[in-house]
């Protein structure tokens, strides 16, 4: 951790559970944070599903966490059949929104241009848009990782996002859910290639947090969070189950 950026755990649910378990599951998180109060290292967020997304907002309300959604449509609204729009997350109280993520760019085949479309979005409706960029593991193994991030920075951004509206998150594809790391060595490579390229683009770009994604779990996040660029985590598996995202949360650095 490095400087006065403020970091920032982020919880990426996916398409994980109901109403029951996942009220559950941000009570706890909101009771952990309640009680960690003034102690608490950085900023800490929920991305539910969004069919959760109101009872999770009724769950953390009055406690520090923040509420964020896991995509949001370009539009602001019309004839998109089951898509959602940044005003309809902030109108149930979402701060933030994931955008880009690996799995919407595989599995659904978003490009950066459209990535950058909906963090256009996001910035209209008053929301951080948390874009995430990552090599594949044919990209690393043939030495094009600096340039694939850096092209899905440049094309993922749009021009006039500023410093407050953006937080970017590396998640390397291989390393999402496969308990495979890349070295600390690498981490800060990638990271350190993003904040020259976020501080070239941006008037103070520099100050953008960047998470570090992929496999974060208890027993790696002491190492990972104490690199200097590296301004906290997005965490998928590991934020299911509220003992083992508290204890990410619990290994960020005190300032
Ligand atoms: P993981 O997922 O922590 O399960 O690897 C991270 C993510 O996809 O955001």
């Amino acid at each position: 951790m490095a400087s006065g950026r403020r970091p920032l755990i982020a919880a990426n649910w996916k398409m994980n559970g109901l109403k029951a378990d996942g009220v559950a599951l941000a009570q706890a998180v909101a009771a952990r944070a309640k009680s960690a109060g003034a102690t608490l290292a950085g900023e800490v967020l929920v991305s539910p599903p969004a069919t959760l997304i109101d009872a999770v907002s009724a769950a953390i309300a009055g406690t520090p966490v923040l509420l964020g959604g896991q995509d949001c449509h370009a539009q602001t609204s019309g004839a998109f059949t089951g898509d959602i729009s940044a005003a309809m997350l902030k109108d149930l109280g979402a701060s933030h929104v994931i955008l880009g993520h690996s799995e919407r760019r595989t599995l659904h085949g978003e490009t950066d241009a459209q990535v950058s479309a909906k963090v256009a979005a996001a910035r209209a409706a008053g929301l951080v848009a948390i874009v995430c960029v990552g090599e594949t593991e044919a990209q690393r193994d043939s030495g094009d990782t600096i340039a694939v991030i850096v092209g899905q920075i440049d094309g993922s951004i749009p021009a006039g996002a500023t410093v407050a509206e953006i937080v970017v998150a590396y998640e390397p594809v291989w390393a999402i859910g496969t308990g495979r790391t890349p070295t600390l060595a690498e981490i800060v490579e990638v990271h350190q290639a993003i904040r020259a390229r976020l501080a070239s683009r941006i008037p103070g770009g520099d100050a953008i947090r960047i998470l570090y994604g992929g496999s974060v779990k208890p027993s790696n996040a002491v190492e990972v969070l104490a690199l200097a660029d590296v301004d906290g985590a997005l965490v998928g598996g590991a934020s299911l189950k509220a003992e083992d995202f508290w204890a990410i949360v619990s290994a960020l650095p005190q300032a």
